[in-house]
């Protein structure tokens, strides 16, 4: 056995996870239950879990001669499907059977399979008020005197969690509907700031950063799958770094920010000039009849839009990225459910500027898409924190419309090759071995 390996092995004990993880999920509609019925399928053998990197992808080590692929879990210690916990708030009492049920992503069949399992989830009463997510209501809603009390009352929630459950390490993620368009103030800027403002009951402090700050002041390790301002408030990315909290968002890739993401680079990479990219959705779950209110739609939209300027690089090729004209647009439309259709108008240019368009048309499903990504951020966050990497997270920008940087200033990578480059890069540092570079 090489040196490298013996002290892989070394490493893997050391961090080898003990105990149960408790998986704090913001939330329950239709990307939480899928995850969570997802999983218990998986653990009873009565599914796959496919789209998870940590179940099912490989990784290459060494020089390619060296014919090392182990899977990334054989590599990294993760913690167990079975030692998972599963907790929620939401503002809607149902069980996470109801839910799932609600939510119909999944057929009965596969709902019913883990029925037992999904009842024991009731989801704990939320932190919501109604002037950031319009179009939801519901009795399950905590009635704190400011929000600092809504904070210390999540807080209680997580410790009893902790101790009910007996889990030795929590992760949170927040699967919670989006909230309206939230711009980052001076009431973000600092920790003082917000904890004053929380204290005064300031509108420019929403439900989502609540959960962020409740998470983080815990030391438990978060994510944010929706678009909403939560920990990317540069108070809260600060106190993470400085108290070693991984954090990490936002908004989940799923369908066509995951499509847009993999045909750019291939544009850029042959320096085809792109036009116009003109983008619409029809789905009918109730994000989309959240996405309905126009200041909801508006925090995804600036999350979708964001893409394209970081991939393409405009001030570097005025002349092929210089007048992109770039829209994208979401219809709620009832009969389709959570299985969204997604067409894609791409205009591109060529060789003497002769034009061509591209046409895509995706009939996903939101949250089965959405489902494996938050099992590995569970995964992979807790993973971090045993290693003892703290802050925001780049190395999982692979999962996120709207990537985090742990430098303000810094350009988040949007590139889904690059940043499938960078997680398993990542991977294989921690565990001592060289990053790939295809020179061999
Ligand atoms: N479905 C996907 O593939 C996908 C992809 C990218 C991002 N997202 C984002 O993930 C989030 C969840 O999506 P979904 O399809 O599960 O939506 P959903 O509407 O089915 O579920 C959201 C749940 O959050 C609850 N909620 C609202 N405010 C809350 C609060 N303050 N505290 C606790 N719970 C609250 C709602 O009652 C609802 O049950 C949304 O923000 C969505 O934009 C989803």
């Amino acid at each position: 056995m090489g040196q490298k390996t013996q002290n892989q092995q070394i490493v893997m004990r050391e961090m080898k996870p003990k105990g149960k993880l408790g998986v704090l999920l913001v939330g329950q509609g239709a990307v939480s239950t899928t995850f969570i019925a997802g999983v218990e399928a998986v653990k009873k053998g009565i599914a796959k879990p496919i789209g998870s990197l940590t179940q099912m992808q490989t990784i290459r080590l060494g020089e390619r001669k060296d014919k090392r692929s182990p899977l990334i879990k054989e590599l990294v210690p993760l913690a167990e499907l079975d030692d998972i916990v599963f907790g929620s708030w939401d503002p809607i009492a149902d069980d996470a059977y109801t839910a799932a049920k609600k939510a119909a992503v999944l057929s009965d069949r596969h709902i019913d399979a883990v029925k037992s399992q999904l009842k024991r989830i009731r989801p704990m009463k939320a932190v919501f008020y109604q002037d950031y997510v319009k179009n939801i209501t519901g009795p399950n809603v905590k009635k704190p005197r400011n929000k600092m009390r809504a904070a210390e009352m999540l807080m209680e929630d997580i410790a009893r969690f902790k101790e009910r459950n007996g889990c030795s390490r929590l992760v949170m993620i927040n699967c919670a509907s989006t909230e309206i368009h939230m711009k980052k103030s001076v009431f973000h800027s600092s920790f003082h700031a917000l904890e004053d403002a929380m204290g005064g009951n300031r509108e420019e402090i929403s439900p989502a950063m609540i959960y962020a700050y409740a998470a983080i002041k815990c030391g438990v390790p978060y994510a944010n799958g929706s678009p909403s301002l939560a920990a990317d408030a540069p108070a809260l990315t600060a106190y993470a770094a400085a108290h070693n909290v991984p954090i990490v968002g936002k908004d989940f890739k799923t369908g066509q920010t995951l499509m847009k993401t993999v045909i750019a680079p291939m544009l850029k990479a042959r320096m085809l000039k792109l036009d116009g990219w003109f983008s619409t959705n029809i789905l009918g779950n109730r994000d989309g009849e959240v996405l309905a209110d126009p200041q909801s739609f508006k925090t995804k939209q600036m999350s979708k839009l964001s893409v394209l300027d970081t991939i393409l690089q405009p001030d570097m090729y005025p002349e092929l990225y210089g007048e992109v004209h770039h829209q994208v647009h979401i219809n709620h439309y009832k009969p389709r459910g959570d299985n969204k259709e997604g067409w894609d108008n791409i205009d591109i240019s060529g060789w003497m500027d002769y034009p061509m368009q591209i046409k895509i048309n995706f009939l996903c499903r939101d949250s089965i898409l959405a489902a494996p990504i938050a099992l590995d951020l569970a995964l992979f966050l807790d993973l971090a924190q045993r290693a003892g990497m703290g802050g925001v997270q780049e190395w999982l920008s692979f999962y996120f419309k709207s990537p985090m940087t742990s430098m303000p200033s810094a350009k988040p990578e949007h590139d889904l090759f690059i940043q499938h480059m960078m997680l398993k890069n990542t991977l294989r540092a921690m565990m001592g071995e060289t990053p790939v570079d295809h020179l061999d």
